[in-house]
């Protein structure tokens, strides 16, 4: 069989989890893989497709192998699938299946993300395997592995695919969404900012944006992620959490302490896209890496703003509520267009408001426990290995 290891990872040949696509090929040589280093060459493919595209009509199987970086997939995979989508490259009727490492904290939400995604393309999915990123150094992680290799090339030959999920139906074609709330008067003793990506062209989700502030009883200030010139994605050196500062030069750190993180408030607002929102805001999540392990946003309130089918996306929405559980931050509310936009929008604003009132908490549920709970199951070793990365997450470091 002919199978394509997608290599997202931005470390390339030094990324952890594409050894274990190199263990699969060490061991079936029967088998022609190929490997096509998209973590690195993600700009190279925005300007020319055309090695990924041969590369992806020349498979059978399509291996997905990436880090998990905060919840999801990096943002050089994110962009890949947008580029695919762009395409139209048919990839329908083939296997897909994926391989992922990391510490397995919200490995299942980034899982879900790409089969989301691959379901979309038509193709017949398989359940991937996650990894730890010691697993390949022990015998146990590297049996796992093994019989993740023949329950795949079992599954292509003789079916057991991944469910596929509901499709949300299509949308009713309705007229753009028109701001109709008055301002109402406004006090600075707070500061919200609302960091969205939206796009010049969308007026549906500027619109919500524009209620969102006239209802807003305190002055708000919006940042555009796509004015910051990312000069990339994160590249995972974990330069930062030996010097606190981000290897590239493009003053995001600055920029995401100076005017983002000195706010009272976040609202994050976006339109949906290939079940996540554009990459550009899966960029400025992973580049948040860079906190190392401050604690900068626990406590701090947030909310969401989303144009799309909010409902029809259980992952998305298990994303968004486990990274405010999980970084202490008080949840106001989700605002979408699906409804009465104006009363929810009108609603949110509220909220947060007495969400700053009255310092509201949620008590932590199994979007926070679940994970401490995993860690008593370990050993010393892979528990204290666990906490390493559980207090960065804790710490908004993943988020
Ligand atoms: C920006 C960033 C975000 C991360 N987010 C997560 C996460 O949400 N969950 C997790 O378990 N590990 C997370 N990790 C750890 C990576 O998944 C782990 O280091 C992985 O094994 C790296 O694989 P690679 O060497 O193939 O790039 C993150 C690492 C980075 C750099």
């Amino acid at each position: 069989m002919k199978i394509l290891v997608l290599n997202a990872s931005p470390k390339g040949n030094n990324s952890t989890t594409v050894h274990t696509a190199l263990y699969f090929q060490a061991l079936h040589p029967e088998h022609t893989v190929s490997f096509l280093p998209v973590g690195q060459r993600i700009k190279a493919y925005e300007t020319d497709f055309t090695p990924v595209r041969t590369a992806l009509e020349e498979a059978e199987l399509i291996l997905f192998c990436y880090p998990v970086y905060t919840f999801i997939a990096p943002y050089q995979l994110h962009r890949l699938i947008e580029l695919i989508k762009a395409d139209g490259v048919n990839l329908s009727g083939k296997f897909a299946s994926q391989i992922t490492t990391s510490k397995h904290f919200y490995d299942v939400t980034a899982h879900r993300y790409v089969e989301e995604n691959c379901f979309d393309l038509g193709m017949h999915v398989i359940r991937g395997l996650s990894a730890d990123m010691e697993d390949l150094l022990c015998e146990r992680g590297r049996r796992e592995a093994r019989h993740f290799f023949d329950q795949l090339l079992f599954s292509c030959t003789n079916g057991l695919f991944v469910t596929p999920p509901i499709p949300a139906p299509a949308r009713k074609q309705k007229a753009v969404y028109q701001p109709v709330l008055p301002a109402i008067p406004k006090t600075t003793v707070k500061d919200v900012v609302i960091v969205t990506n939206c796009a010049q062209d969308d007026l549906q989700l500027q619109h919500m944006i524009a209620d969102f502030q006239a209802a807003l009883p305190y002055e708000s200030r919006v940042v555009n992620l796509n004015a910051f010139p990312f000069a990339g994605g994160c590249l995972g050196c974990f330069g930062c959490a030996v010097t606190g500062a981000c290897v590239y030069k493009d003053g995001f750190d600055a920029f995401l302490r100076k005017t983002i993180q000195t706010a009272d408030g976040f609202v994050y607002a976006f339109t949906i896209s290939d079940h996540y929102t554009h990459s550009s805001f899966k960029c400025f999540d992973d580049r948040q890496f860079c906190n190392g392990h401050r604690t900068v946003t626990h406590g701090t309130p947030i909310a969401y703003l989303i144009s799309g089918d909010y409902r029809y996306e259980p992952n998305l929405r298990m994303i968004i509520e486990g990274r405010s559980e999980v970084g202490g931050n008080y949840l106001c509310g989700v605002a979408t267009d699906e409804g009465d936009t104006t009363a929810e929008i009108k609603a949110l604003a509220q909220h947060r408001d007495a969400g700053y009132r009255l310092h509201r908490r949620h008590p932590s549920g199994w979007h926070l426990s679940g994970c401490y709970k995993c860690g008593i199951q370990q050993t010393n070793e892979q528990k204290r290995l666990f906490e390493v990365g559980f207090s960065a997450a804790n710490s908004g470091r993943y988020l």
